[in-house]
């Protein structure tokens, strides 16, 4: 038995917070400037809102690197304070470590980086969905039990408010997916790998925005007008990367990509703030990061790992953001 469980400890390299180095900071955080490292403690009231939360003790110390940074969402040239920790992540194949960068002034998660063994996980879909992540300070204390009556609200859908409220909880969802499939198909794209999943996977999804937006009260005949034509160019887009992908033809398939991304950020500029502010009252902000809400899921990775590695952020983010 004593055998047993030497090999199974040396089989979990989870590391501790305090293992944290300059070094270590500086690949979570490649971008920031001035790191000095920090012992702190939560306060009372920072590890009530941490047992809420998360629904365990909040740690009695956090280890800490605070520097400075310029956000790729922020105005250019502006540095917000970043801090950085690391949080040990378990699943039964292993140990690992899972660093966190946030800018807690501006709610945004900078990145997160992962590496379980000799397995590092960059350029990953699952992961990447986390760089430059705005979440809700509210949200992200609330117990998990909160979102679940929430969602149990929204599936009711029997008057105006339920209607507005699955409808925002489907485009959370459903912009999850679309950011991994489309993250998929950039890195299929840069590795010129001919693959036509992506853009199929992402037609039935853009569909189902479509269809969901009929729940949305708020929605003015302009929105419902100017939302559609985004739509109409992102679909567009697809039909480009499909051809291209499936003819081998990837010039016009990044053609296609880039045109994707520009119909992305022209209809975010548009509807983003809009919907924020239609959620943040209702209960919905973002900040459970779970799959059935704000967090998309990516195929390629284990599911226990990206379990794993949501409740990790969670809990980083509540230490980073009240550590004093
Ligand atoms: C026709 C409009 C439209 C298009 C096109 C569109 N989105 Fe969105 N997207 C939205 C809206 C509206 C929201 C805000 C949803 C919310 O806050 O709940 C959103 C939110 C998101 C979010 C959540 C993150 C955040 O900052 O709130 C991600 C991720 C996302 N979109 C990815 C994409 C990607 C990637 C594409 C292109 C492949 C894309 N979207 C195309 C309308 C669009």
């Amino acid at each position: 038995m004593r055998a047993l469980a030497l090999l199974l400890l040396a089989g979990t390299s989870a590391i501790a917070q305090e293992d944290l180095t300059e070094e270590l900071a500086a690949e979570i955080a490649p971008d920031a400037s001035g790191l000095v490292r920090k012992e702190g403690k939560l306060g009372d009231a920072a590890r009530a809102k941490f047992k809420t939360a998360m629904g365990v003790e909040a740690p009695a110390k956090v280890v800490y690197f605070e520097g400075e940074a310029e956000l790729l969402t922020g105005e250019s040239g502006k540095l917000e304070k970043v801090r950085i920790c690391v949080v040990p992540l378990k699943t039964k194949k292993g140990g690992g470590q899972l660093g966190v960068c946030v800018a807690p002034a501006v709610n945004t998660i900078v990145g997160v980086t992962v590496k379980m063994g000799d397995q590092e996980f960059e350029e990953v879909p699952f992961f990447m969905q986390f760089t430059s992540y705005d979440y809700s300070s509210d949200a992200i204390g609330r117990p998990m039990s909160h979102l679940d009556a929430t969602l149990k609200k929204a599936a009711q859908a029997a008057d105006d408010e339920q209607k507005n409220l699955r409808g925002l909880v489907a485009q959370q969802q459903l912009m999850r997916r679309i950011q991994i499939s489309s993250d998929t198909l950039s890195g299929k794209l840069e590795r010129q790998e001919a693959s036509t999943a992506e853009a199929k996977e992402l037609k039935k999804v853009f569909d189902a925005v479509d269809k969901s937006i009929a729940d949305l009260k708020f929605f003015s005949a302009k929105d419902k007008k100017d939302f559609g034509e985004w739509m109409t160019e992102s679909r567009a887009s697809l039909a480009d990367i499909e051809a291209g992908m499936g003819a081998g033809d990837m010039e016009k398939a990044q053609e296609g990509n880039r045109r994707l991304l520009t119909a992305c950020n022209k209809c975010h500029t548009a509807y983003e703030t809009l919907f924020r502010e239609k959620r943040e009252p209702l209960g919905l902000g973002t900040g459970y990061f779970r799959a059935d809400f704000d967090l998309g899921t990516d195929p390629g990775v284990d599911g226990e790992l990206q379990k794993a590695a949501a409740s990790a952020v969670r809990k980083a983010v509540l230490m980073l953001e009240e550590v004093k």
